[in-house]
């Protein structure tokens, strides 16, 4: 079936409900979803998001601690960009009808976290993306021109090579005609035709076997743009969050966000001794590089499997009240956050690469923006702040939409564009296969291209990837698409990304740590 919208946005997290309620006015907009649409990292987001507000604040820290954090190789264009308007795009998130916590005397509660040299995080309690993702849904069910397409899963952009062309990484003028999409209730693959597509695919989380992302996190929009001979960047910058919840066989990770260390947290071995004075003056508030890196050191020297993150001297009241979510999770696995400690561990949690991007979100496919975590606006460097994403998303969101408003009234539907081609993938593999190869690649990616790296590492990671992609290739051709099949294929290309990049980058800095290039 072909079915047509003006624009047509694939992920509904902040990057695409934001950017949609901005464009709506245009024209018919379809959102697609692969899972419920609510699902997404920006759900899950706990400590909140970064904005100059108070007076104590002043853009130029904020500026300076994004630069700092990024290891220098942040775009300074894109970090003031996103400093200047954040403000006012977390206002509209405001009117949108979040609703961030206040103090008593009426002002709003800025957290502190790793990195910053200010209070300056909005917050809803410890569940920032859940109210952010209900009060975007909320605007958007209301609105006329939109439509959201749950359990729609995006396999591939349509460009000229879906009529014929041959398109290399060289081919000048790429353009997107739409995606195919399909509908994992009925199996069935749609056509959709659009004017202008936003890819709003969030992280790749998945890619490693421990991660704090939910299951959605597969990257499928940066592999969908790569394949389609788009430009990708900085991959090889993947962010460990210091502390997930220790908890074997839970599987996404739960987060402990690190505005607890802001609140006064401390992180201890399994003696209850600090080490953070061992690694970086600012303690626990380091940044997340160097706290994740300090963790792993301990862990290995140690032989132990997690530290502690030190929480019993907090007031028990204002902890609770800031940090229901958590509370309840520790306590329901019988850990008393003012008796005992909680373990913790790092765990992937955020990619600060993807589909490159100029300074309004258009990748280098013409009438294709990217918003959010699938891309790469240069704000991150070579590590991001904490609470900079949400922030980076709204920001750029705006101006993909208000150059969509500018060159949506030029652009046509291309009407040539064929429906999606099943012949000779009739066959359906075995669930095996696919739950087996995606260990494989997960198990590759997290003891090879972790959080410390080693030239012999990244080479042995690429040579074992390339067996597997060889052989989910073959089965790809031959197989009936499903969203697992699809997931997997788009895993190894995320892994192979990585690795390719990180090959690439003959230096330690940021995320990217080599023992070879250690000073
Ligand atoms: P997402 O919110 O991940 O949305 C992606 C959407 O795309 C989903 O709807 C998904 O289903 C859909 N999708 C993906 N592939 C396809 C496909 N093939 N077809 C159709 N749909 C598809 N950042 C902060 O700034 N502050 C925080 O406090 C914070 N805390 C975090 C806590 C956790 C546990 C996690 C995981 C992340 C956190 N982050 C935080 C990071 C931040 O949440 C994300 O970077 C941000 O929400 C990404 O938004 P997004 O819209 O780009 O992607
Ligand atoms: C956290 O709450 O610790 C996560 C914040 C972020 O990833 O920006």
């Amino acid at each position: 079936m072909q079915e047509k919208a003006d624009v047509l946005i694939i992920g509904s997290g902040i990057a695409g409900l934001s950017y949609a309620l901005k464009v709506a006015e245009t024209g018919k907009v379809y959102i697609v979803t692969k899972s419920n649409e609510d699902e997404s990292n920006t759900k899950y987001a706990q400590g909140g998001i970064a904005a100059v507000w108070h007076e104590s604040d002043s853009i130029e820290k904020h500026i300076e601690d994004t630069l700092i954090a990024g290891a220098n190789l942040c775009d300074p264009e894109t970090v003031r960009i996103v400093v200047t308007e954040g403000t006012e795009r977390v206002k509209e998130l405001i009117e949108l009808g979040t609703n961030f916590d206040k103090t008593q005397q009426g002002t709003y509660d800025l957290a502190k976290e790793g990195g910053h040299s200010a209070h300056r995080i909005l917050h809803h309690k410890d569940i920032t993306g859940y109210e952010i993702e209900r009060a975007l849904i909320s605007q958007v069910s209301k609105h006329k021109n939109i439509t959201v397409l749950d359990h729609h899963y995006a396999i591939d952009i349509i460009t000229q090579h879906h009529l014929g062309q041959v398109v290399t990484s060289h081919t000048e003028d790429i353009k997107c005609f739409g995606a195919y999409i399909l509908n994992t209730k009925t199996q069935k693959i749609d056509t959709v035709l659009a004017k202008v597509t936003l890819m709003a695919t969030g992280g790749i989380g998945h890619v490693y076997a421990t991660t704090t992302n939910p299951t959605i996190a597969t990257g499928d929009g940066i592999a969908m743009v790569y394949r389609a001979k788009g430009r990708v960047r900085d991959m090889e910058f993947v962010q460990f969050h210091p502390t997930s919840l220790y908890n074997p066989g839970e599987h996404p990770s739960f987060l402990i966000t690190e505005a607890i260390r802001g609140f006064g947290a401390v992180l201890k071995t399994t003696d209850g001794k600090e080490f953070m004075q061992k690694y970086d003056e600012r303690l626990s508030l380091a940044p997340r590089d160097i706290v994740a890196r300090a963790i792993d050191n301990e862990l290995k020297m140690r032989g132990e499997d997690f530290v502690y993150l030190d929480c019993r001297h907090i007031e028990r009241k204002a902890f609770i009240e800031h940090f229901p979510n958590i509370y309840n999770k520790c306590m329901s696995l019988g850990i008393d956050p003012f008796v005992k400690m909680i373990p913790v561990v790092p765990a992937m949690h955020y990619l600060c690469g993807g589909i490159l991007v100029d300074k309004q979100a258009r990748s280098s496919i013409g009438n294709l923006f990217a918003v959010g975590e699938c891309a790469c606006t240069g704000l991150h460097g070579a590590n991001r702040l904490a609470s900079n994403s949400l922030l980076e998303a709204v920001v750029f969101a705006h101006r993909a939409a208000e150059t969509t408003k500018i060159i949506l009234p030029d652009i046509g539907f291309e009407e040539k564009v064929p429906n999606w081609n099943a012949e000779g993938t009739e066959h359906a593999e075995e669930m095996v296969l696919i739950t087996q190869s995606q260990r494989e690649v997960q198990q590759i990616m997290s003891n090879y291209v972790g959080i410390v790296r080693s030239e012999l590492r990244l080479k042995r990671a690429f040579d074992r990837l390339e067996i597997i992609y060889k052989e989910n290739e073959a089965l790809y051709d031959e197989t009936t698409v499903t969203q697992k099949v699809g997931e997997l294929r788009n895993l190894i290309c995320i892994g192979y990304l990585i690795i390719k990049h990180a090959i690439r980058r003959k230096e330690s800095v940021g995320l990217h740590y080599m023992v070879n290039y250690n000073k």
